[in-house]
């Protein structure tokens, strides 16, 4: 039963009634009346025929598969043959709500998952217990998660055991090392298994997936969504009161949250971090702390104090785009500003040991350097004494996409069509 393609099934009468059998005229007439009238507003016709509207549940619950997933759940709801439910699990609270509302979604179903301090275990076992009667009431014909977060894997796994086909938007990043990014190469890899469409969002992630001996014709390459989101989030007349605090300076814009890095290396990031802001008066840094009270407790610890940094609570995707915009340079943990400083021309330094997103390592705009304070301390001076090495990585270059992912998943998911995106 797969989705794409033209296996829509056309509206059929049901069988006895035309031969006008007394006994079930009247019943089943009932129910042909009935099933008509919610098909009258839940069909359309095509080629002479009304056909079936499909079920697309999105599911999403933490703050970077919102930002991607909420552009392609207004696509589909622009569809005629698709009806769209969405499914939040909460795994974020207040980060994955600030962004429904910039986008306009609202979830038909919240199963409200998050618990402060929680572990991988709460939150897997909170999504499969409850999202099991969602499934139900549904019966979706597809189920569409995100990238590699808990609430994506084991959205994935409930489908799995209730087989119900999923597609997996963002798949095929790889880094190969089960360890980094931790827990994430395990979910992405494991819902590679599971999905029956693979939305890869670049050449690379889909060589991957079909190395991996998935079939080629589930595997699209549609360029990843986020690139869809900044067309609607980045502003020429924005402004905000950390930017004039920042003012002529140089705006360092840093975010830090991943599991791995939890501990040593975290303190290891700001240590660094701060011996350059110290040696450099003409930058000032703006770092939205990550809700984690774990990454809290470090933050304050090695930067608190510290009068050319400003630590603020989590600022909204539109916000952050914007600050991108306007950064002279990032350091950062994050998968998703990986992305996008890309697209701004911003140099990232990516503060990890791996990276899922090597296309933005090879176009030269991100630099892995590692989680040693040392080596984050050389490349980060570097990058504000040397000139020479600053131009070299600031230069506006897209290898993500353009934009119209969400339009081709649509496509895909509706009527089959597929027009890949070609990296230029
Ligand atoms: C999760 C994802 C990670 C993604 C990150 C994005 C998994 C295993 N990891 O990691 O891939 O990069 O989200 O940010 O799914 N918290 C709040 N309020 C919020 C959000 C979080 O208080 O709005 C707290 C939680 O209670 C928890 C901590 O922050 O104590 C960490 O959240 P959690 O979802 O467990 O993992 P992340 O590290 O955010
Ligand atoms: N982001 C945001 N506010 C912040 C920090 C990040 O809106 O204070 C956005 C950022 O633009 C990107 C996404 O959140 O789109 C990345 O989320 P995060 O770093 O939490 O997760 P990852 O991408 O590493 O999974």
């Amino acid at each position: 039963m797969y989705f794409c393609g033209n296996d829509f099934s056309a509206q059929s009468v049901p069988p006895g009634f035309w031969r006008g059998e007394p006994a079930l005229i009247l019943p089943v007439a009932a129910t042909w009346v009935f099933s008509y009238v919610d098909r009258l507003f839940a069909g359309q016709w095509m080629s002479g025929k009304r056909v079936r509207m499909k079920t697309v549940m999105v599911v999403f619950g933490t703050r970077p598969e919102a930002i991607k997933m909420c552009p392609l759940v207004n696509e589909l709801k622009t569809r005629k043959g698709i009806r769209t439910v969405v499914c939040v699990s909460g795994q974020h609270r207040q980060m994955l709500d600030s962004v429904l509302e910039i986008f306009h979604v609202k979830p038909d179903y919240d199963l409200s998952v998050m618990k402060p301090e929680q572990t991988l275990f709460d939150i897997t076992t909170g999504i499969l217990s409850s999202f099991r009667s969602v499934l139900e009431a549904e019966k979706p014909d597809v189920v569409l998660v995100h990238g590699d977060t808990s609430t994506a894997f084991v959205s994935a796994l409930a489908c799995f055991y209730m087989q119900i086909p999923v597609g997996h938007v963002e798949a095929g990043l790889r880094t190969y090392n089960i360890d980094s990014p931790y827990p994430e190469e395990f979910n992405r890899q494991a819902i590679g298994i599971i999905g029956r469409y693979h939305f890869a969002p670049t050449p690379l992630a889909a060589e991957h997936l079909i190395r991996e001996g998935k079939n080629p014709e589930t595997v699209y390459i549609t360029g990843n969504t986020v690139i869809d989101a900044m067309r609607h989030t980045v502003k020429e007349s924005y402004t905000h009161p950390e930017l004039e605090w920042v003012g002529d300076r140089k705006l360092i814009f840093i975010t830090a949250h991943r599991r791995e890095n939890l501990g040593e290396p975290m303190h290891h990031m700001f240590r660094a971090i701060r011996r350059v802001l110290d040696e450099h008066p003409e930058c000032r840094a703006v770092y939205p702390i990550h809700m984690n009270p774990s990454v809290r407790k470090v933050a304050e610890a090695e930067l608190g104090g510290c009068d050319s940094i400003h630590m603020i609570e989590p600022i909204d995707v539109l916000d952050c785009h914007n600050f991108e915009a306007r950064c002279h340079l990032c350091l950062t943990d994050s998968g998703g500003i990986q992305e996008e400083c890309p697209a701004f021309g911003r140099p990232v330094l990516v503060m990890r040991d791996t990276t899922e997103r090597p296309e933005g390592v090879d176009s030269g705009v991100l630099r892995l350097t590692g989680t040693h304070e040392e080596d984050i301390y050389r490349n980060f001076k570097d990058l504000l004494e040397n000139q020479a090495s600053y131009d070299a990585m600031a230069h506006a270059c897209n290898p993500y996409g353009d934009g119209r992912a969400t339009q081709r998943i649509a496509d895909i998911l509706e009527t089959g069509k597929y027009d890949p995106w070609v990296a230029g």
